[in-house]
């Protein structure tokens, strides 16, 4: 399960992409505005600051999630992507940090922008960074004898498809779309004794959560602990560098 506390402690660093994304969406008077895979809606509301003429609505499949956006006043409704449609008005979609979970995402792109009315934008980004470390030393202990079976049928093995930004660019100009995309990786400065495992805790971890029991997951983050600690040293200062590649497509309906 998603859980809105564990994914808003890292606010700051989840929030810069999505503003990174908003400022290459072109429209000025949108009718209605999608926020798919709203997360606990505290962005959604910036899209309603960025656009107050238009009626900004929500989606996502965590009912936790659901359940926190509406507290924030967010018209948030529970579903999944996947059976999402865009209405005749829907003139700005985003989706921001959700599709690297949803493996068909690139029909779903085409068939949005089939579906969108012309001139409406869809913007999305994707975290890339399944080849980092952080998901290698994840790899590595779910590999391990004791959680191969129960880990590996849940497919948390599995690679995780996200394409590159010319990937996107041929998705979405295949469907009609005059398309924005880029990569950018950011530099996070994290804090504390091996922040990189709360990181993805909230993160690459979600589907490990899920599967084990507590004292099972309590053995299965001891044993990823001392990789991370590896793989992101910590600095004197008490600074965790953590480098982070995303995936941004912003497309026009021509
Ligand atoms: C990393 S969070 C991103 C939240 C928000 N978009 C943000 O940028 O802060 C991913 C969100 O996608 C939701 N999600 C995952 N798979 C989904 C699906 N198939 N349909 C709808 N929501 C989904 C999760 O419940 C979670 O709230």
């Amino acid at each position: 399960m998603w859980d809105p506390q564990q994914y808003l402690t890292f606010g700051d660093h989840r929030s810069r992409p999505f503003f990174d994304l908003l400022a290459r969406i072109g429209a000025t008077e949108p009718r209605s505005v999608v926020d798919l895979g709203c997360g606990p809606g505290h962005l959604t509301s910036a899209l309603a600051q960025r656009w107050p003429g238009a009626r900004v609505q929500a989606l996502d499949s965590s009912p936790d999630m659901v359940a926190a956006a509406r507290e924030r006043g967010v018209e948030a409704s529970l579903g999944a992507v996947q059976d999402w449609e865009p209405g005749g008005d829907t003139d700005v979609v985003v989706c921001n940090a959700v599709l690297h979970w949803v493996p068909e995402h690139p029909a779903l792109l085409r068939q949005w922008m089939r579906q969108l009315p012309t001139g409406a934008w869809l913007a999305i980004q994707v975290p890339a960074n399944f080849d980092a470390p952080s998901h290698r030393a994840i790899h590595q202990v779910a590999a391990r004898g004791e959680w191969l079976d129960r880990l590996g049928q849940a497919g948390i093995l599995e690679p995780q498809a996200v394409l590159d930004p010319a990937g996107y660019a041929d998705v979405l100009a295949a469907s009609g779309g005059a398309v924005d995309a880029w990569e950018t990786t950011y530099l996070q400065r994290l804090s504390g004794d091996n922040p990189v495992l709360g990181w993805v805790a909230g993160t690459a971890l979600r589907p490990v959560r899920d599967v084990l029991d507590d004292a099972e997951w309590r053995e299965f983050t001891a044993q990823l602990a001392p990789l991370l600690r590896t793989a992101y040293p910590r600095r004197a200062d008490g600074t965790t560098w953590l480098p982070f590649r995303r995936v941004f497509a912003v497309a026009q309906k021509q």
